[in-house]
């Protein structure tokens, strides 16, 4: 697909397949794609390897400004913290627990903004996360809020956590999602929200490639 370079963002709460469908949008039209929620939940691994916990907030503040740093290669599969690969371990359920109390602390938040402002200079990009609409890249070409009802979402996670073999219930997932979402959207510093001007993709009843494709026909129209 030939396209003018542009800056994208998407914003959307936990599960509603955003990275998924970000990230296949990213290889369709050869853009950088950047996952900011990785980048929280690396600072969440680092905290727990450090054995620094997310409310001890000096601490915190003080290793991620000294000894963070988070890249991607691979366009953006593979998740570096200080050049070693935690893509795997980011996405275990103890990470989950922890990530919303880590990406409160508005310390945290504008080294992590620096970084992903940082990643985004080397070309053209297709970011995602809570809040890469409306903070890390108010001025983006096109801006997305994708979502999907609580109980969908809940699904979807408890069967990819299923297909790993974790052991837990739809119960407990739908909570934590609950949880999430409510720790997301009524924190006091960038709160997950839909941007004025991003167009809603509800994928509660479509596929991911249908929403690809949504996208994508949003991308050549502009
Ligand atoms: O997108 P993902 O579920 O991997 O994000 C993990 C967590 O990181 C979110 O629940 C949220 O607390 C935090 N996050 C954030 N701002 C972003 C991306 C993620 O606060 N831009």
């Amino acid at each position: 697909m030939n396209t003018k370079r542009l800056t994208i963002a998407v914003d959307g709460p936990a599960g509603s397949g955003k990275s998924t469908v970000t990230r296949k949008v990213a290889e369709r039209i050869d853009y950088l794609y950047l996952n900011s929620g990785s980048m929280y939940r690396a600072v969440t691994l680092l905290s727990s390897q450090k054995g620094i916990s997310p409310y001890n907030k000096t601490q915190l503040v003080n290793l991620v400004q000294k000894q963070c740093q988070i890249d991607f290669s691979n366009n953006g599969k593979t998740t570096l913290l200080n050049r070693i690969d935690v893509s795997e371990e980011i996405r275990k359920p103890e990470i989950e627990q922890q990530v919303a109390a880590v990406a409160k602390i508005p310390e945290v938040r504008q080294e992590m903004v620096k970084q992903q402002r940082r990643i985004a200079q080397n070309g053209s990009v297709i970011a995602e996360g809570r809040d890469v609409t409306t903070v890390v890249f108010p001025e983006a070409d096109l801006k997305f809020y994708i979502t999907a009802s609580v109980e969908e979402r809940a699904r979807r996670r408890f069967n990819e956590f299923q297909a790993k073999g974790v052991d837990c219930s739809f119960e407990q997932i739908e909570n934590e999602i609950q949880e999430r979402d409510q720790q997301d959207k009524s924190r006091q510093h960038s709160p997950l929200k839909k941007a004025e001007d991003a167009i809603i993709i509800n994928t509660t009843q479509i596929t991911v490639n249908q929403a690809v494709d949504l996208i994508l026909e949003k991308i050549k129209e502009h």
